[in-house]
């Protein structure tokens, strides 16, 4: 695991966007692994900005998404779907047929998750991956206690994150409590993996994931086992690792 600490999220979301940029330009037909929540969204902002002022080019990338929510539609102002349209991919020259989110609504949620998986080996795998973290050690929506072969699947929401993901809801009700999300195994399939956190509130599941135990308490903790893992954080999230 490369770990690099910086001073804050700013400087978080650069690096962010520098890795992902410089994979792009690299490789201009890249299979990017994105994810949401508040920890990508400057590095999406970065990554905007370098589209309107230096020109880098999406136009030949594909992208799948860690998750989408159950039971809510993609015009849902809550889905991922939405989020990710909104952050990213109406402000840069990407093909929204190559953009891929679970489809959190979809008739067979079985069918949907098998042919996401399928849909992720015909493009050739994940070159890079982003990762957020949860302060529960939940990477995608794998929650503690995971099982670490499983593929995409449907998942029963933690306690703790339907807490922590209240905040983007009116009340604490309407949090969906399952949702769709890559495996574990789909996600150690990666390529690439960089992973962000950034506040004091993730220093325990960073701690956890670098220097505890590899176990499904910590779903994060099996990156150990990723060759090429990149772990950016600020001074907060890198409070007890040094
Ligand atoms: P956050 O969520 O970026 O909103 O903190 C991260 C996660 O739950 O994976």
């Amino acid at each position: 695991m490369r770990i690099i600490v910086v001073n804050n999220y700013e400087e978080m979301s650069r690096k962010a966007a520098d890795m992902m940029a410089s994979q792009v330009i690299l490789k201009p037909d890249s299979v990017l692994g994105l994810a949401t929540g508040s920890t990508p969204l400057g590095m999406y902002k970065e990554l905007v900005d370098r589209y309107e002022k230096e020109g880098l080019d999406f136009s030949k990338v594909t992208t799948f998404n860690l998750d989408e929510y159950y039971g809510i539609t993609r015009e849902n102002t809550q889905s991922y779907y939405y989020y990710m349209r909104n952050n990213l991919f109406k402000h840069i020259n990407i093909d929204l047929q190559k953009t891929n989110i679970p489809n959190g609504s979809a008739e067979s949620i079985e069918k949907e998750c098998e042919e996401y998986e399928e849909r992720i080996k015909k493009a050739g795998g994940i070159d890079i991956q982003v990762l957020g973290i949860g302060s529960n050690g939940h990477i995608g929506f794998n929650e503690p206690d995971i099982n670490f072969e499983a593929e995409t699947h449907l998942v029963n929401l933690d306690e703790e994150t339907i807490k922590a993901n209240s905040r983007f809801f009116n009340s604490k009700e309407d949090v969906p409590v399952k949702a769709i999300s890559m495996g574990i195994k789909t996600i150690m399939q990666s390529k690439k993996i960089i992973l962000l956190a950034n506040g004091e509130g993730k220093a325990e599941a960073i701690y956890e994931t670098v220097k505890g135990k590899i176990n499904p308490n910590t779903p994060a903790s099996i990156l150990q086992l990723h060759n090429d893992v990149t772990i950016i954080l600020d001074k907060n999230a890198a409070s007890k690792i040094q």
